[in-house]
């Protein structure tokens, strides 16, 4: 299994280029399914969670290729409708081929995905959005059997903000007969990023970006071309590590409005940063303050930042709270950076980070996506060398990290 070795102590200094958002490729990969034709996506990023979705879309008809830059999405065959539990089990976003399928073929069978690291993360709001729209569904054999002749248009409030849940439901509602309205959807820019692709490949949706989520249902669907947004959530990992170890870095290509809750608590902590419309610069001298967070759905702040957040807090100059109110669980990698001498309590869902003025490297093991991201954030302050074991979780959701930490000026490397 490879590890990451992580010299700490260095500022970060250079600049690179963003990658496509992972949480936005996903989502348009799987609208591929909707139309009988070709989807030409560019900048989607190289990554394990891509690999394991492309691997799925295949097994169900999709002809992938890549064109230098370009993506080609074929999905003029579909030859299965079901979502296999040996796919499903190692990615949750699995789930959003439920609602494509059953809108193109009139029927889906995706295993449930089942628990994962950072808590249960059920999927009965996509099911019951289904149901409102027509559809019958059972839970057979651990697998989501779903059924409708043609999906039709209805009113869907969903108990709680859920992203893919609102894409999975975006996305059946473009071939239902009538208008669909989500409400309470979720605003996150991915959610946008998918219903442009939506609306470039002929469907009719309106309100992407607030919580009223209008679809008008066509006939069907055609090829398109789009470009998947940049990764907020990689970009603010690397202005998280910056502004924990100091330095000047700038960011290309992506959209500093996708991360405002982020760029609010960085500046609160010390950092200088300096935005125009596709790049951010980050400057930070000294120790960071330390600055509390809450996560919240976009544009609140976002959980997926929160673990490197509490790396910054952790050497930190001062005491913060971190609360997480998106997942319960999704505190794993406390434990791991109490073992680089982070001075952190747990109580219910509130993390108490006293800041320590210094780290000191250890071996660590990576427990999830982002908790890797904390903990790759907290070995490039520490002081000596720090392994990170387990690195696939990184690899799921970060195109060549080790490389663009390298370029900012880290000591890192692969171990394999
Ligand atoms: C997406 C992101 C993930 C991010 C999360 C929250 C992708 C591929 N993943 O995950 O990186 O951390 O949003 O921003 O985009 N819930 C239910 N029932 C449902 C659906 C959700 O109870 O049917 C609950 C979840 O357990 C969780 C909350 O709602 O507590 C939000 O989850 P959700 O927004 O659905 O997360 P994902 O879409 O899985």
């Amino acid at each position: 299994m490879d590890k990451l070795r992580i010299a700490g102590g260095r500022a970060l200094a250079g600049e690179i280029q963003v990658s496509g958002a992972k949480n936005a490729a996903l989502p348009i990969l799987c609208a591929a399914l909707l139309a009988a034709d070709t989807l030409e996506l560019s900048r989607v990023p190289v990554l394990q969670d891509v690999r394991t979705m492309l691997r799925l879309l295949r097994q169900l008809g999709v002809r992938d290729t890549r064109e230098g830059e370009a993506l080609l999405l074929d999905a003029r065959a579909l030859t299965s409708h079901e979502a296999p539990y040996d796919l499903v089990k190692t990615m949750r976003a699995s789930i959003l081929v439920l609602g494509p399928l059953l809108a193109r073929l009139g029927e889906a069978r995706v295993s449930l995905p089942g628990g994962c690291a950072i808590g249960a993360r059920p999927v009965d709001q996509h099911i019951k959005g289904l149901q409102a729209m027509g559809a019958q569904i059972s839970i057979e054999h651990g697998y989501v059997v779903a059924k409708a002749a043609r999906l039709r248009g209805a009113r869907i409030v969903t108990d709680m903000v859920t992203v893919t849940g609102t894409e999975n439901l975006m996305m059946a509602a473009t071939l239902a007969s009538g208008t669909t309205l989500i409400e309470n959807a979720a605003r996150e820019p991915e959610v946008v990023d998918l219903a442009q692709a939506l609306n470039a490949m002929g469907a009719r949706v309106s309100g992407a970006g607030t919580d009223r989520i209008e679809i008008e249902g066509v006939q069907a669907l055609h090829g398109a071309r789009h470009a998947v947004m940049a990764d907020r959530i990689e970009a603010g990992t690397f202005l998280c590590a910056a502004a924990a170890a100091g330095g000047d870095v700038v960011l290309r290509g992506v959209a500093s409005v996708t991360l405002d809750a982020t760029l609010e608590k960085l500046r609160a902590t010390g950092a200088q940063i300096e935005a125009g419309d596709d790049w951010l610069r980050l400057v930070m001298a000294g120790r960071p303050r330390a600055v509390s967070v809450r996560t919240a759905p976009f544009p609140g702040f976002a959980t997926d930042m929160q673990a490197q957040f509490m790396a910054v807090d952790a050497i930190a100059s001062g005491t913060a709270t971190i609360t997480e109110t998106i997942f319960e669980n999704r505190f794993m990698h406390v434990l791991e950076m109490q073992r680089l001498g982070a001075d952190i309590t747990i109580e219910g869902n509130t993390a108490v980070v006293r800041g320590v003025e210094r780290l000191s490297g250890a071996t660590v093991m990576a427990t999830d996506l982002r908790a890797s991201a904390g903990l790759v954030i907290a070995a490039l302050v520490a002081e000596g060398e720090t392994i990170i074991d387990r690195i696939y979780h990184l690899d799921r959701g970060y195109e060549g990290i080790e490389a663009k930490l390298g370029a900012l000026g880290a000591a890192v490397e692969r171990l394999r």
